[in-house]
């Protein structure tokens, strides 16, 4: 299977990972050929990609690091569990610890494999996908930090938890698409000292969960907020949490902003990392992430266009890459494919559709 843009989905294209909604329903499955009604449909949920199955893609497997319906689980979760929270002023705690140690499980199971994150956001589920994708992000930080069983369940409530102080900022504001203002920013900011007043009134939450909270908006040279803690003063959780839910918020379409390309991510990852980050968890983040995750589309130096068909550990911008159109655009009848570590005056020069 591979990635591609819906703008350049045609008919009867055969949909290769199945769409749920929102509230866990099956929008449409795995398998379907695609028609136009249907299509449409998905830019009306505001989707921008899906994947599909082709004469380019059909062998190519991709595997998340967290089963699908584990995945789409935590998302109901984390919806019940503001929702719940709106009108109840508590929550189920004990909901959230399963489905973090669920995640853990499977993490842990699959421990070497290079995370090739594969879910298909809509810009209306953000809040929900986005916490769940931080709390996969941080725990696979956790896990290569070394740290153990335990910290990593605080770690992981903390990371899926760390927004829930939204649920009580006015959704016009959340989702305003123009600039906002400084009123509105500040009323935006206190979410992280409001999440962490949720969680530590929950006496099954741990203190450093209900932390991440708080201080996952603070940064490394003090810029951050609600406090301006520095340095190693912001507790580790934050810091990891801190990378994840950047650059989950940087890879994603939202209402006010289109998706920045995964290069560009990581460019300013490391660029900006050097002051906002701690840069030995920024450096154990970076090497466990796919930046070009497999079934993505690229363009390369030669000009030739291709699908990523695998990753390569040690060299995340180096993939290996499967050419199927030429430097001249035209579609090859057979695939040649290129280990980018092994040819080094090839690269990529951009991601595209295909
Ligand atoms: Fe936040």
């Amino acid at each position: 299977m591979r990635k591609i843009s819906l703008e350049k989905c045609q008919e009867n294209m055969k949909l290769a990972k199945t769409i749920f909604t929102d509230d866990g329903r099956i929008l449409l499955s795995a398998g379907i050929a695609l028609k136009r009604s249907f299509i449409e449909r998905l830019k009306l949920c505001n989707l921008s990609e899906v994947y599909i199955d082709d004469e380019f893609s059909t062998d190519i497997e991709i595997n998340d690091v967290v089963d699908e319906r584990t995945r789409n689980e935590a998302k109901l979760l984390v919806k019940s569990v503001m929702e719940e929270y709106k009108v109840t002023q508590r929550f189920d705690a004990d909901r959230v610890k399963s489905v973090v140690n669920r995640i853990i499980d499977e993490l842990l199971y699959t421990r070497d494999i290079m995370v090739n994150l594969t879910d298909i956001k809509s810009s209306d589920d953000y809040t929900f996908s986005h916490s769940v994708n931080v709390c996969i992000l941080s725990l696979i930080t956790g896990i290569k930090l070394g740290l153990n069983q335990l910290r990593l369940k605080d770690l992981g409530i903390g990371a899926l938890m760390h927004d829930i102080g939204k649920t009580l900022i006015p959704k016009e504001i959340l989702n305003k698409a123009s600039k906002l203002t400084n009123e509105e920013f500040e009323q935006i900011k206190k979410h992280t000292i409001l999440g962490h007043e949720i969680l530590k009134t929950n006496r099954d939450i741990s203190i450093t969960s209900a932390h991440v909270a708080i201080a996952h908006h603070e940064r490394y040279d003090g810029s951050g907020y609600p406090l301006g803690t520095k340095g190693d003063n912001i507790h580790q959780f934050a810091r990891i949490v801190a990378i994840a839910d950047v650059y989950d918020a940087l890879s994603s379409d939202r209402v006010y902003r289109k998706k920045m390309k995964p290069h560009e991510v990581l460019e300013y990852m490391l660029t900006a990392g050097e002051v906002l980050f701690d840069r030995n968890i920024l450096e154990h983040f970076v090497r466990s992430i796919a930046i070009y995750s497999i079934g993505t589309s690229v363009v390369l130096n030669t000009g030739e266009r291709g699908i990523v068909v695998d990753v390569n550990r040690t060299f995340p911008t180096r993939p290996i890459v499967r050419v199927v159109i030429d430097a001249g655009g035209k579609r090859l009848a057979s695939f040649n494919e290129i280990d980018l570590t092994k040819r080094l005056n090839v690269f990529i020069e951009d991601t595209c559709d295909i």
